[in-house]
C-alpha cells in the first residue's frame, strides 16, 4: 500500500511543533507531501520560496518528505498529489473547533479524503509561528524552538 498524506500549513516559519508532526506522521504514511500555502489570510514574515528553503533544510535527504507550494483549495491539491490522508496538528483544546470545521468543509469537497489529527510532543504544544515571530524580534531566545537554520534566517531578518 502506497500511503500519500498532505500535511498543509503557512509554515512562515516551520517551528520544531511542525518537524515533530512530520516526523509522527512517517510512521504511518509511505510519502508526506508538506504543503506550503502560497495565499492565507495572513501577512508573511518569509517568502513562499524562503518557507519552502527552510522546510527542505529540516527534512534534509529524507525521500519520503516533499515540500511543495499550493495555492487554491487544499481538497484540489491534495486530490493532484493523489493523497487520500490531510495531516493536521491538534494543539489544544482551542485548535478544536477550527480543525472539526475544516476537516468537514474538506470531506465536503472530496468525500474521500480523510483529516487524522495528531498530538504533539507536550512541550510543544504551546508553540506557534506568530509567537516564534514575535519573540524572535523583540530579541528573545527561541533556539530550542526552531531548527538551526529557521534560526539563522530569523536573525538575518531581526538582526
Ligand atoms: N506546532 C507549532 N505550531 C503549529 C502547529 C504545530 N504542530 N500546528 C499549527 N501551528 C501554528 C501555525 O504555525 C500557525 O501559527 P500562526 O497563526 O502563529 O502563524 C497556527 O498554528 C495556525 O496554523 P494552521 O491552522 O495550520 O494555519 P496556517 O495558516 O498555517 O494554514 C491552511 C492554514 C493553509 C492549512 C488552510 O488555510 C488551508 O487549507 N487553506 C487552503 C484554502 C482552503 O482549502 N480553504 C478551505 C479549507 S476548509
Amino acid at each position: 500500500m502506497n500511503r500519500i498524506a498532505v500535511y498543509p500549513g503557512a509554515f512562515d516559519p516551520a517551528t520544531k511543533g511542525h518537524e515533530d508532526i512530520i516526523n509522527r506522521s512517517l510512521h504511518f504514511v509511505d510519502r508526506l507531501i508538506v504543503a506550503v500555502a502560497e495565499n492565507t489570510t495572513k501577512t508573511s514574515l518569509f517568502s513562499l520560496q524562503e518557507r519552502i528553503e527552510l522546510l527542505n533544510e529540516i527534512v534534509g535527504d529524507d525521500d519520503r518528505v516533499e515540500i511543495r507550494p499550493f495555492h487554491g483549495l487544499l481538497a484540489d491539491f491534495a486530490h493532484e498529489m493523489g493523497a487520500a490522508i490531510v495531516v493536521r496538528g491538534l494543539r489544544a483544546v482551542s485548535d478544536f473547533e477550527y480543525e472539526f470545521q475544516m476537516a468537514l468543509m474538506n470531506r465536503k469537497l472530496r468525500d474521500d479524503l480523510e483529516t487524522v489529527f495528531l498530538v504533539p510532543a507536550r512541550h510543544l504544544t504551546f508553540l506557534s509561528s506568530s509567537i516564534v515571530r514575535e519573540v524572535a524580534s523583540l530579541g528573545g531566545d527561541v533556539a530550542d524552538l526552531v531548527h538551526p537554520t529557521v534560526l539563522r534566517a530569523l536573525e538575518g531578518k531581526f538582526g
